[in-house]
């Protein structure tokens, strides 16, 4: 058995959902290439990308897929939750509207993905943008009580000054593994 096949054995399915413009794309441009967009466009349907991730010194192949959070495409991405062992459900701290939509995101990500297995998907709520500090529309003790309350992990991210992007992810990671 080559180095490349044990690291197969560890390729697990992460999805990025939340509402348009939450920064779904950036959080996943910062944690697989320390890059950031001030100007990105919106993802049209879903794109995907391997991004190795190290936990306890062992070498694990993260696929993950960054789904569009415009409505139009609402039918096509959840199609893509399937298989998935792992979510970061994203809200934006300076943007309300965007935190109330996470309960229909979650709602859709579990129904989808019972449909095809057992397993629950290892979620981490995610409240972005945490730089806006003067625009912050949500509070952290908001973000921590509703995780609570949906038994996900918590955490507040900047994709602008990259505090605990690879955080995030390595949580999720973690738990999967
Ligand atoms: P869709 O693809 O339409 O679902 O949007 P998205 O969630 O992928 O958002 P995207 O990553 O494209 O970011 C939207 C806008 O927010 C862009 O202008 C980004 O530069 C900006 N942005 C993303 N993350 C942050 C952040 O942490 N802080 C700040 N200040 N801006 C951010
Ligand atoms: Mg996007």
């Amino acid at each position: 058995v080559t180095e490349e096949e044990k690291t197969e054995d560890y390729l697990f399915k992460i999805v990025l959902v939340g509402d348009s413009a939450v920064g779904k794309s950036n959080l996943l441009a910062r944690f697989a290439r320390d890059e950031f967009y001030p100007n990105s466009k919106s993802t049209i349907g879903v794109e995907f990308q391997t991004q190795k991730v190290h936990i306890d010194g062992k070498e694990i192949k993260a696929q993950i897929w960054d789904t569009a959070g415009q409505e139009r495409f609402r039918a096509v991405t959840s199609a893509y939750y399937r298989g998935a062992v792992g979510a970061l459900l994203v809200y934006d701290i300076s943007r309300r509207q965007t935190f109330d939509s996470i309960g229909r995101w979650l709602n859709e990500l579990q129904s989808k993905n019972h449909a095809h297995s057992d397993m629950n998907v290892v979620t981490i709520l995610v409240g972005n943008k945490s730089d806006l500090r003067d625009a912050r529309e949500v509070s952290i003790a908001e973000g921590k009580s509703l995780a609570e309350a949906q038994g996900l992990f918590f955490m507040e991210t900047s994709a602008l000054d990259s505090s605990n992007v690879s955080a995030a992810f390595q949580t999720v990671v973690k738990e999967i593994y």
